[in-house]
């Protein structure tokens, strides 16, 4: 420790920093602050984490409006009554941006992140195919959701926690994401829906949303079976509406029943907030709704969780009310263009070949091409940690085990400046990695989770 804070901290006794159990002394507020706040410094920097789909930056008057709410509890409806109205704007807010048919009819909340959002929509579905199956007297013991395997992990934890059977659909040799003949060919009468990614994790595409519900209507027309998607628009579902609206892929279909969405992701918010929203009440079985007392009345809440920060929604309102249609249409179009160039100049490096191009979300994937053999995208990876970047390598799921990339996500933040001095560090390595002998082998264990 400093000895300029040991001097009025620790009064002469040896300060050392508790891991596993509380010290028996307090210390003075500046000093744990300075101590903390030294340790955090071996974290990457934030900015230069091209990993995250997470909010690194938000502007000075977010992040005072996110300290003054810092103690207010969401679940805390009738104490703050306010609050809980900003949330309801969220969502009638997201509601129209889907294009949910009525969006009065619409109904939503906000979640810690959209892995929970995820839950919840998987949870609806499953109710509401468990009620049609008991109405019609058949089985309901072995519910089955179908989805690609490039899923995010929260998926595969829904399947796990609420007992349904993952259909995942292994990835092809062109096609690194759910097609719609493949979906519609695992279905059957124990389907309680497909999940659809805009975009995919792995490599920033959006699922064909449109051409899953096309086969999942022919389907039903053949079959009478009728299966609901839900949209895990985790990042696409911010994106989307603002610089992609001739892609149909929301309420716009009937068979889109919920959509999901992080706001910490494209929602230009600090961690945690997710969003989910159901096309209509028929779409939310009402026996999973709760009453929460609300100025003197009740509000209906669907959640896993019951204290959670009040800041972050109301930064999500914040963020909607600042920004506006054009605003956010501004932003994301500045973060694809940078997303498409820097893709582009990584192409022409030589040793790279682009997966994806982020002219989707303004994400791309590329892999080393074919006649590269001195390094390969792990050594790349941990060579650009030497300058901060951090930038995963990571292998694509079944059944594209034998591809392995780096992912860039450009977020706003990550200017055509940064882009420029990211591309000419990556450059600077190529010459050192080409007189590598071999590649020097990938982590033991996957630095990098989905
Ligand atoms: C497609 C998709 N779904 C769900 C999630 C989980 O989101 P969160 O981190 O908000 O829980 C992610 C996170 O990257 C994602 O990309």
């Amino acid at each position: 420790m400093n000895p300029m804070h040991a001097l009025d901290a620790t009064h002469g006794e040896e300060l050392v920093m508790p891991t596993a159990r509380l010290r028996d002394r307090s210390i003075p507020a500046e000093t744990a602050y300075q101590l903390v706040h030294d340790e955090l410094m071996l974290d990457g920097n934030a900015r230069l984490n091209l990993a995250t789909f997470v909010t690194t930056w938000m502007e000075e008057p977010a992040r005072r409006l996110m300290a003054e709410c810092a103690e207010k509890n969401m679940i805390d409806k009738d104490e703050y009554p306010q609050t809980a109205e900003l949330e309801r704007r969220c969502v009638a807010i997201l509601a129209d941006l889907w294009q949910a048919p009525v969006p009065d009819d619409a109904i939503g909340c906000s979640t810690t992140g959209s892995s929970e959002a995820c839950m919840l929509g998987g949870l609806a579905l499953k109710r509401r195919w468990r009620n049609v199956r008991r109405a019609a007297g058949r089985p309901d013991g072995r519910p089955n959701l179908v989805m690609g395997a490039n899923v995010q992990v929260c998926w595969e934890k829904f399947c796990n926690y609420f007992e349904v059977e993952a259909r995942v659909v292994p990835l092809s040799a062109e096609r690194l994401h759910l097609g719609a003949p493949e979906a519609a060919a695992r279905c059957d009468e124990n389907t309680i829906g497909v999940v659809a990614v805009l975009g995919s994790t792995f490599d920033g595409s959006y699922e064909p949303v449109e051409a899953i519900a096309g086969a999942l209507d022919d389907l039903e027309a053949a079959t009478g079976l009728d299966v609901p998607i839900h949209v895990d628009g985790a990042s696409g579902a911010m994106v989307a509406p603002f610089i992609d609206e001739e892609t149909v892929w929301d309420f716009r279909l009937a068979r889109v029943a919920s959509i999901n969405t992080s706001g910490h992701k494209y929602g230009l918010v600090y961690p945690g907030v997710g969003w989910v929203v159901w096309r209509d009440r028929a779409a939310l079985p009402e026996e999973l709704v709760f009453d929460v007392s609300y100025l003197g009345g009740n509000m209906a809440t669907f959640a896993l969780n019951f204290s959670r920060p009040g800041a972050q929604v109301v930064a999500q309102y914040f963020t909607f009310l600042r920004l506006g249609f054009a605003g956010f249409r501004a932003v994301h179009q500045a973060s694809r263009d940078v997303a498409t160039r820097l893709a582009g100049e990584i192409s022409r490096l030589g040793p790279f070949a682009l997966v994806t191009r982020g002219d989707e979300l303004p994400v791309f994937a590329f892999t080393t091409g074919r006649d590269v053999s001195a390094f390969d995208v792990y050594d790349v990876s941990r060579r650009l940690r030497e300058r901060g970047w951090l930038v995963p390598a990571y292998g694509f799921p079944a059944e594209r085990e034998d591809l392995h990339v780096l992912r860039v996500v450009v977020r706003n933040g990550f200017s055509e400046d940064l882009a420029s001095l990211f591309l000419e560090d990556l450059s600077r390595l190529l010459p050192e990695l080409a007189r590598q002998r071999e590649p020097l082998g990938r982590p033991e264990a996957p630095a990098f989770h989905h």
